[in-house]
């Protein structure tokens, strides 16, 4: 006859994987035939405890239909048997990621209206370049010569009423450059998933500063 024993709780560290990975290499010395599989496939360090972390076949591949579940166990300590989880990402599902882009127009027409806004203020100048962030944007005024930059700084608050913006951020100047950053939230905010930062080549490229 075959139990099964779930060790689970809704909080993480706790010590499920812990308690799985001494349970079951327990229960194996005591001369039962045990299999441990860790269900976190999203954080599966039960592998890791184990000392079998790499292998080629996981709990992914079963689940994901191509592979047995016999091919998916591993000899663990005390001979304890393993179905790894996989913590290699490629296994892992990509989250469908919508891009809301905001558009040339868009961007336009919010020039025009800071630049509108900031002649009401009897500012002069223009936006030379613009970054858009997940979630602001930043404009980079570049100011009339006569224009003192502390009289931009003062703006921030009524600047933020007039644009409709619930908070505006302006840094005058820009450290090394001859204008002022000026952010603005956008309309909407983007989501950025880990996967796609840990994917991009300038993260594979970096040395690790830890
Ligand atoms: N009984 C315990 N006493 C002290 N520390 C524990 C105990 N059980 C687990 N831990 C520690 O708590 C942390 C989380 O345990 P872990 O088993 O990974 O939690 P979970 O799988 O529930 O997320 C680990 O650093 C582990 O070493
Ligand atoms: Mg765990």
């Amino acid at each position: 006859m075959a139990i099964t024993i779930a060790i689970a709780s809704g909080k993480g560290g706790t010590g499920k994987t812990t308690i799985s990975a001494n349970l079951s290499v327990a229960l194996s010395k005591f001369g039962k035939d045990v299999i441990v599989l860790d269900a976190d496939i999203a954080m599966a360090n039960l592998e890791l405890v184990m000392g079998l972390d790499g292998k080629p076949i996981t709990l992914n591949d079963v689940l994901a239909g191509s592979a047995s579940v016999e091919q998916a166990i591993y000899e663990g300590p005390g001979g304890v048997k393993v179905v790894p989880a996989g913590v290699s990402l490629d296994s892992f599902k990509k989250a469908i990621v919508i891009k809301k882009d905001v558009t040339i127009t868009d961007k336009d027409k919010k020039v025009q209206l800071l630049l509108n806004k900031l002649k009401n203020f009897k500012i002069e100048g223009d936006v030379v370049r613009t970054y858009t962030g997940p979630v602001v944007t930043t404009f980079e005024f570049k100011p009339l010569a006569h224009v003192k930059v502390s009289k931009i700084l003062n703006l921030q608050d009524d600047l933020a009423m007039a644009l409709k913006a619930s908070t505006i951020r302006i840094q005058a100047p820009v450290p090394g450059k001859d204008v002022v950053g000026i952010e603005i939230p956008n309309n909407e905010i983007e989501t950025i998933y880990l996967r796609e930062i840990l994917e991009t080549d300038l993260f594979k490229t970096q040395k690790l500063l830890f």
